[in-house]
This record gives structure tokens, sequence and C-alpha cells, in this order.
């Protein structure tokens, strides 16, 4: 049986880790040996996943893979995805209030996806995707720009993450990195 363990992130903070092992879910993500040792289970047809932080953020991760997919546009799941996340209460009725709030989401639409076997072989996509992470990831959130993980990326995501993009983007600058210039020049004078 193919084994692997799945830590996923959507927005800062989200994560799962998949796995059956001898070892607790607080600890799925914390080295690439356990990570390896630690199994996603094929139960019949469709995968059984287990969550780091209980049954609950299994449901949310897969409200929110079901949205990604049935919007297909960032600029309609992002948001949606932010407002859940920092809607407190159970996540099914978080999900409700969001939806009411956005334009282009369809609440049936992804809350039926997300009890199917779609939604089951979705989420299954995601643990690929986060297997096939160049470097493995060892920890969560395990960040990536332009598909490269660094520990000075890692590091400035965290920390200066306008400031990061601001310096990764090849266009012309937005208003919001004028900003952050002269923030960055403000505190070169005051040294
Ligand atoms: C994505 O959604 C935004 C906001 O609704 C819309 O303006 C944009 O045209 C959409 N993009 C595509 C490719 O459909
Ligand atoms: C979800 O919302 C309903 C209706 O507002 C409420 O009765 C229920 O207790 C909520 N469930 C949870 C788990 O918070």
């Amino acid at each position: 049986m193919k084994v692997w363990v799945l830590c996923i992130f959507f927005v800062a903070g989200t994560s799962i880790c998949l796995g059956i092992c001898r070892f607790p879910p607080s600890l799925w993500c914390s080295s690439t040996e356990i990570a390896e040792e630690c199994q996603e289970k094929k139960d019949g047809s469709s995968w059984e996943f287990k969550c780091q932080h209980g049954e609950e953020e299994c449901i949310g991760n897969i409200i929110e893979t079901c949205t990604i997919y049935l919007t297909r546009n960032i600029s309609v799941y992002f948001p949606f995805i932010h407002c859940i996340e920092t809607t407190k209460g159970h996540i099914e009725n978080a999900t409700q209030k969001c939806a009411s709030k956005f334009k282009g989401i369809d609440l049936d639409k992804i809350m039926g996806c997300s009890k199917s076997s779609l939604g089951n072989e979705l989420e299954h996509q995601m643990a690929l995707l986060t297997e096939a992470l160049q470097p493995p990831h060892t920890y969560v959130p395990w960040v990536t720009l332009n598909g490269v993980h660094t520990d000075d990326i890692q590091d400035m995501a965290e920390n200066d993450l306008v400031n990061l993009i601001c310096q990764t983007y090849q266009g012309p600058k937005p208003a919001g990195c004028q900003k952050e210039e002269n923030n960055l020049m403000h505190s070169c004078l005051r040294i």
C-alpha cells in the first residue's frame, strides 16, 4: 500500500495532517521520518482522512478544497476561505454565514461536493500535491513562493509578507508597495 502523510495549508495557520500511525497527530508534521511513517488510509473506494485538530478540521479542508475546485478563481475563493477561517463557531455554520456574504459562491454545490466521492478524491489530490513538495515539508505552515521554499522566504512570509511580495513582483509596483518603501526609509532614517 502506498503510504504518505499530508499537511495542507490554504490560509495562514490552517493545516491538516492525514495519517494513521503510532505518533499522535500533533507530531505528524514535526519531522520527515514521522511523516513517512504516517499514512493516509484507503477504505474501500474512498480515502479516510485524519486531521491534526480533529474531524471538524477535515470537514473544513474538504469544503475549502471543493470551493477552489468549483469556483476556479482565486478572486472568488480566497476572500471566501479567508472569511471561513476568521469566523468563529462550527465550520458548517461559518461556511453558511460566509456564503451569504460573497457573490459567486454556491453553498449547496460546495456542501454537496464536500460530502461526495468527488470531495474525497479532491482532498486526496491535495495529499499528492503536498507529498510532491520539494524540498519535502517538515513542519506547518510550509510556505512556498513561486514553487520555492527557503528559510529566508519562510521567515519573511511570516514576518513581512507585503515586503516579500513587493520585492518579488516584477511588474510596476502597486500603491501598497510604495507605502512599504516609505516605511523602510523611515526605519532606515531612524537607525
Ligand atoms: C474572477 O472573479 C473576479 C471577481 O468576481 C472577476 O472579476 C474575474 O473576471 C474572474 N476571472 C475569471 C478568469 O473568470
Ligand atoms: C449552527 O447554527 C445553528 C443556527 O444558528 C445553531 O443552532 C447551532 O447551534 C450552530 N451549531 C454549532 C455547532 O455551533
